[in-house]
């Protein structure tokens, strides 16, 4: 707490600091102003936008078709709910790729017009020079590698990654191109953990695991996975810890009841009109 008893916004020298003491650091996802305010007052350290929105909150059938725009309104909204964890902005597919120069220029529009910290982006490959050219910009960056959703086809689909030597020492590699080209973070996603310890010991950047086993120095789930706000399966590593959806068909479904059954507005809904302005009112003829 700062002497005016407002927690201060976290910097990327704290996420250092907590790696260094063993400290593990808490990311979540969010997309809108409630799920922000949700996040910060749970006390998370880390809050990505993250372009499973597209999925989650906009119903696409896979990240690839967000647009930049659709991210930055949901990433305006999650900045006006948050204070304390630091806040990424997720580049969405198409968004970065082609050049040194498209990327600088998306990234720059979620640091001024959504006031992320860092942006993330996904691979290795062709993404390490666009990782270079981001911080060259002073632009802090999240790698993102293992199972990467925007080219989850060319992977073979949503599966674990690095199931054997030759691809998990290409894994490896990415994360140390990553972390050469000046990113500040790494999320590895969908590994198995001996993939993970093979990688940690080179890591000097705090790394965040989604499905990667527990030898990260953080992890990462998405908000609407760990809160149940959807039916259907979820990824193994998903672990739901509350049942939003239900709670909230519940909720949703006594409210239609008590309209249906004139239950809903009791008077303790209703707004009071002076005696006298009532008794004037029904004098007055309604045609
Ligand atoms: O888009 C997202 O939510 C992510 C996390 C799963 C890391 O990239």
């Amino acid at each position: 707490m700062s002497a005016q008893g407002v927690q201060r916004r976290l910097n990327l020298g704290d996420l250092t600091t907590k790696k260094n003491a063993g400290e593990p650091i808490v990311m979540v996802t969010a997309y809108d102003y409630p799920s922000a305010q949700i996040v910060e007052a749970a006390g998370v350290d880390i809050v990505l936008v993250g372009d499973s929105a597209a999925m989650t909150v906009l119903g696409y059938d896979s990240t690839v078709p967000v647009t930049v725009d659709e991210m930055l309104t949901l990433t305006k909204a999650v900045r006006r709910g948050l204070g304390r964890p630091l806040l990424v902005g997720d580049l969405p597919f198409g968004s970065y790729e082609i050049s040194d120069e498209q990327a600088v220029i998306t990234a720059q529009r979620f640091v001024k017009e959504a006031g992320c910290d860092l942006v993330k982006i996904e691979r290795g490959g062709t993404s390490v020079d666009r990782a270079r050219a981001l911080v060259a910009a002073g632009i802090p960056v999240v790698g993102h590698v293992g199972l990467t959703p925007q080219t989850a086809v060319s992977l073979g689909g949503y599966r674990a990654q690095g199931r054997t030597v030759e691809t998990a020492l290409a894994l490896r590699d990415d994360a140390l191109a990553l972390q050469d080209a000046g990113c500040a973070m790494l999320v590895i996603e969908a590994v198995p953990r001996e993939v993970t310890e093979l990688i940690m010991p080179l890591m000097r950047i705090p790394v965040i695991g989604i499905g990667a086993g527990p030898a990260t120095d953080g992890q990462v789930l998405v908000f609407h996975d760990l809160l149940g706000i959807y039916d259907g399966p979820a990824a193994r590593f998903v672990k739901r810890y509350a049942n939003v959806r239900e709670a909230s068909v519940a909720g949703v479904a006594e409210y239609a009841r008590e309209v249906r059954e004139r239950e809903y507005p009791a008077p303790e809904h209703e707004y009071a009109m002076p005696d006298a302005e009532a008794q004037r009112l029904s004098g007055i003829n309604p045609g």
